[in-house]
């Protein structure tokens, strides 16, 4: 069996707003939610990829390489719960259309060297609990941050000693508007 590794493509958030939302959700939920997703963690799948060889990988780093997208603003001001992944997300009430095609891009990529998709619609979001209970509270809405996403990157996810971690692999910038 070849060595793989099991690799996304996401969107980091700027580390000051990673505090930002941990502080908020301290204080908008209650400790028997579910189980926090660490700070460092919290991040933006645009296209999950699954075991990967390195062969793959290094493919799918090169198409990702030739992506030509603008950077776009990212407003984070909806949140949900997904009562059968037992998730509770934050997200976005009108995705920017870069947000929209980068992803589409990224997964058709996928798709096209084997990395199975799922048929879901995407749907943006950032994991702020999993095992949420299935009555957990929402906050009201009235929350927003928005931030400039100019790049994106490849994560490798690893699971040991009951933590889960994601390591970047590599960066990808978007392109920058011209002054
Ligand atoms: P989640 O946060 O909604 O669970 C690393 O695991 C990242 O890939 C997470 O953002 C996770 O989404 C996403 N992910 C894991 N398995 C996936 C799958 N089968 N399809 C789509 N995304 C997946």
């Amino acid at each position: 069996m070849p060595e793989t590794k099991r690799l996304f493509f996401a969107i980091a958030l700027p580390a000051p707003l990673q505090q930002e939302i941990i502080d908020w959700r301290a204080t908008h939920f209650p400790e028997t939610t579910g189980r926090p997703v660490a700070a460092a963690n919290l991040h933006l799948t645009l296209a999950f990829l699954g075991d990967v060889t390195s062969e793959k990988q290094q493919v799918l780093m090169q198409l990702a390489r030739r992506i030509r997208q603008g950077a776009f603003a990212l407003t984070l001001d909806d949140a949900g719960l997904w009562v059968r992944s037992q998730v509770i997300w934050l997200g976005t009430r009108s995705p920017a259309r870069g947000l929209l095609s980068l992803a589409d891009m990224l997964r058709a990529q996928a798709a096209r060297n084997g990395c199975y998709q799922s048929p879901q619609p995407f749907h943006p979001h950032i994991t702020l609990w999993r095992n949420a209970a299935r009555d957990a509270r929402l906050p009201a809405p009235g929350f927003r941050w928005s931030f400039t996403v100019s790049s994106f990157a490849l994560y490798e996810s690893q699971f040991a000693r009951g933590r889960t971690r994601y390591t970047p692999l590599a960066e990808f910038p978007l392109e920058q508007p011209e002054s």
